[in-house]
C-alpha cells in the first residue's frame, strides 16, 4: 500500500494514560467510523456517557430496498462494534461489551471498561491497519496469498462466533458466480434499486463525507467480464480507480451464522471486521459480492446449493491487489453525541 493513500490524520490523538473514560469512549468512536458499511452509509450512533458507550443504528442511513430488514445495515453496525474494542485494546483497556441490551430493535451494545491489559504488537498492528485497509474492486490474486491464510481467516471467523465457507471447488465456484449474476441482474432491473443506489453516489468534487466514489469501482466493462460480477458505482464522470491488470482469482468466502436475526447480525460484524485486519495483516485486499444476499430466493438457493451451514450474511472476495484511495467519513462530531451520566 502505498504511503500516500493513508489518511494523515484518520483520527485525533490517542488520550493519555490520565484521560478520563469518557474522552476514551470518544476517541473509540472515532476509530470505529473507519470500518466498512454497505454503500458506505455508516450507519452509526454513538452516545458517550461519563463511563460507557452506546453504539445505535441511525434509521435515517437505511437502505429499504435492498436491506429492509436492516441486515446490513446492523453487520456494518457490528464492524464498528468490533473496531471500538480493537481501539480499546491498543489504549491496553479491557472492555465488557453488553449487546442488546434492552432486547431487539433499540439500543445495539453498550460498553464498559472493566480493567486493563497489556498492549500487545497485533494490538497494535490491528489498529493500524484499520485506516488502511480498504474496499478493493479491482482484480484479486487469491493464489498469491501465502499458504495457510485463508485457513487463518477461517480461524478468525470461528473465534468470533461466525463461520467462513471457503468456496474451493471449480463447480461450486460457477454455482456461486451464476448466483451472483443473477442477483446482480434482478436488482439492477428494479428502478428503486437504481434510485436507492444514486443516492449513495458521489460525483468528483462532491464534498460530502458518506456515500461511494463513482471512482472507486472497477468500471462495468471489467466487473462484468470477471469471474464473479461485482456490483456497479461508476459513471460517466469519473475513472474507475480499481481498473487495473493483473490476476483475478480471489479467494470466495461466504461469512455465515448460526441464526439470521439481530444478535447474528451484530456478531457477522464482528466476525466480519475481525477477518478483514486480519487479511489486511497478512497483505490481502479484500471486497463484496453481496448481491445473492439481497435476494432472499437466491439467497436460500445459494444455502442450498452450496449447503451453507447457517445463513449466509456477507459473500467476499480476498487475494493480494493494488493500491486503492481512501473512502471519506463523516467528522467524529457527526457521529458521537453527549448523553447525560
Ligand atoms: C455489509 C456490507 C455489504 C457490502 N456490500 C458490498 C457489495 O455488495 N459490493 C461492493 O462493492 N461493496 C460492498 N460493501 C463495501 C462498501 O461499499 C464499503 O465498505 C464502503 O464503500 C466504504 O469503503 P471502504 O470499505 O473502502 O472503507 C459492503 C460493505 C458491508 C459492510
Amino acid at each position: 500500500m502505498s504511503l500516500a493513500l493513508i489518511p494523515s490524520a484518520p483520527w485525533p490523538a490517542p488520550p493519555g494514560a490520565e484521560s478520563q473514560p469518557a474522552e476514551r469512549m470518544g476517541w473509540y468512536a472515532a476509530v470505529a467510523r473507519w470500518a466498512p458499511s454497505k454503500h458506505n452509509t455508516q450507519p452509526w450512533r454513538f452516545v458517550v456517557r461519563e463511563t460507557s458507550l452506546e453504539l445505535w443504528a441511525d434509521p435515517r442511513r437505511m437502505l429499504p430496498e435492498t436491506d429492509p430488514h436492516r441486515r446490513e445495515m446492523i453487520i456494518s453496525c457490528g464492524v464498528a462494534l468490533h473496531f471500538v474494542t480493537v481501539a480499546a485494546s491498543a489504549l491496553g483497556r479491557q472492555v465488557s461489551t453488553a449487546v442488546l441490551p434492552e432486547g431487539s430493535g433499540g439500543l445495539l451494545a453498550r460498553l464498559v471498561e472493566v480493567g486493563s491489559r497489556p498492549v500487545t504488537a497485533d494490538c497494535r498492528a490491528l489498529l493500524d491497519l484499520i485506516p488502511r485497509r480498504r474496499t478493493d474492486r479491482g482484480p484479486l490474486d487469491g493464489d498469491a496469498l501465502p499458504p495457510g491464510v485463508p485457513f487463518l481467516l477461517q480461524s478468525e471467523a470461528a473465534a468470533h462466533g461466525a463461520s467462513l465457507r471457503l468456496v474451493t471447488a471449480p463447480g461450486d465456484r460457477a454455482t456461486l458466480a451464476g448466483l451472483v449474476a443473477r442477483a446482480d441482474r434482478l436488482l439492477v432491473q428494479r428502478a428503486a434499486v437504481d434510485r436507492e443506489l444514486a443516492g449513495w453516489l458521489r460525483e468528483p468534487g462532491d464534498a460530502r463525507r458518506d456515500g461511494v466514489p463513482t471512482s472507486q469501482t472497477r468500471g462495468p466493462a471489467a466487473s462484468y467480464r470477471a469471474e464473479f460480477v461485482q456490483r456497479d458505482f461508476s459513471s460517466s464522470r469519473s475513472t474507475p480507480d480499481h481498473d487495473r491488470d493483473g490476476a483475478d482469482h480471489p479467494v470466495v468466502g461466504i461469512l455465515c451464522t448460526v441464526g439470521d436475526r439481530e444478535p447474528d447480525w451484530l456478531t457477522a460484524g464482528g466476525a466480519l471486521g475481525a477477518v478483514l485486519l486480519r487479511a489486511a495483516a497478512h497483505g490481502a485486499n479484500s471486497s463484496y459480492l453481496n448481491q445473492p444476499v439481497e435476494e432472499t430466493a437466491i439467497r436460500h438457493q445459494m444455502r442450498d446449493r452450496l449447503a451453507l451451514t447457517g445463513s449466509a450474511q456477507v459473500v467476499l472476495r480476498i487475494g493480494v491487489g493494488g493500491a486503492v484511495g481512501p473512502t471519506p467519513r463523516r467528522d467524529p462530531a457527526e457521529i458521537t453525541f453527549r448523553g447525560s451520566s
